[in-house]
């Protein structure tokens, strides 16, 4: 059974945040598109503002840690890579949130602690979402709101997510994904649902392949003009928010 490596994250360094033949390139150009979203989201759900206690689990550099507390909102950044987190807080402009290394599995806050919950391109680097989600509802405060981003698992996906980029980004590491551990949305809502949350939208995300010119398809370079566009299909890579039910009972994770 193909395992995700997960320690491909400790090497990265700056190249976080500068390289171009690595797709962590990717991610950073993807971050643009989703963060206007979850701001968006926070705004329509009355969130967007200084009292807002976040946690950005898997934060990795912090792109999304970093962009929320620069938009004024109180930020905690996990993760188990404590090299990232160093990154993270040297890009943290703000010097505002708080980075802590810690497990999705047995997060160190207690019941009830935040009021949004962000999980981006992470759900798929671990072995049992089901019970991550759970331990996510338990430390959400009642009507809080989880925000993820994953990927759908079908052969399209396999080509397009996992062999395309290994093809065309000069430094893909093995097993960066596996094709395995892809979510199907019906699969997500319905974790969702056990762990009392309820799912109240799925967007797709998808390359906007005007922005990339010709010259780079075959250099293995992430070009800085690529940009990324909100898509009606989940087909691919998808992001999705659920919010947590009031008042209700929930198991948790331990
Ligand atoms: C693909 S990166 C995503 C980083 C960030 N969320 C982003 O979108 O830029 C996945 C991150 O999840 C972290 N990770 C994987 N398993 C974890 C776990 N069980 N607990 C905490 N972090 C974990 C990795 O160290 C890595 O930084």
């Amino acid at each position: 059974m193909e395992k995700v490596n997960n320690d491909i994250y400790d090497a990265y360094g700056d190249r976080w945040y500068t390289a171009d033949d690595d797709p962590v390139a990717l991610l950073r150009a993807e971050s643009k598109t989703k963060t206007p979203w979850i701001l968006e989201k926070l705004k329509k759900h009355e969130l967007l503002n200084s009292t807002t206690k976040v946690l950005d689990v898997g934060c990795g550099a912090g792109f999304l840690s970093n962009d929320l507390a620069r938009n004024g909102l109180k930020v905690t950044g996990i993760d188990q890579s404590v090299e990232s987190l160093a990154v993270a807080k040297k890009y943290d402009e703000t010097n505002s949130v708080e980075y802590i290394i810690a497990d999705a599995y047995h997060l160190p806050f207690a019941d009830h602690t935040f009021d949004v919950l962000t999980a981006m391109d992470f759900l798929e680097h671990v072995e049992d979402p089901e019970l991550v989600i759970k331990e996510f509802s338990r430390v959400l405060k009642p009507n809080g709101v989880f925000i993820f981003h994953t990927f759908n698992r079908n052969p399209l996906a396999h080509l397009v997510i996992i062999k395309l980029v290994e093809w065309f980004v000069k430094n893909t590491p093995k097993n960066m994904h596996v094709i395995r551990l892809f979510i199907k949305p019906i699969e997500l809502s319905g974790f969702c649902t056990k762990a009392n949350l309820v799912t109240e939208e799925m967007i797709g995300i998808k390359p906007i392949f005007s922005t990339i010119p010709l010259k780079h398809y075959f250099s293995g370079i992430v070009p800085k003009s690529l940009r990324f566009e909100l898509t009606s299909s989940l087909l691919l890579s998808y992001m999705g928010i659920a919010v947590k039910n009031e008042g209700k009972n929930f198991n948790t994770a331990r």
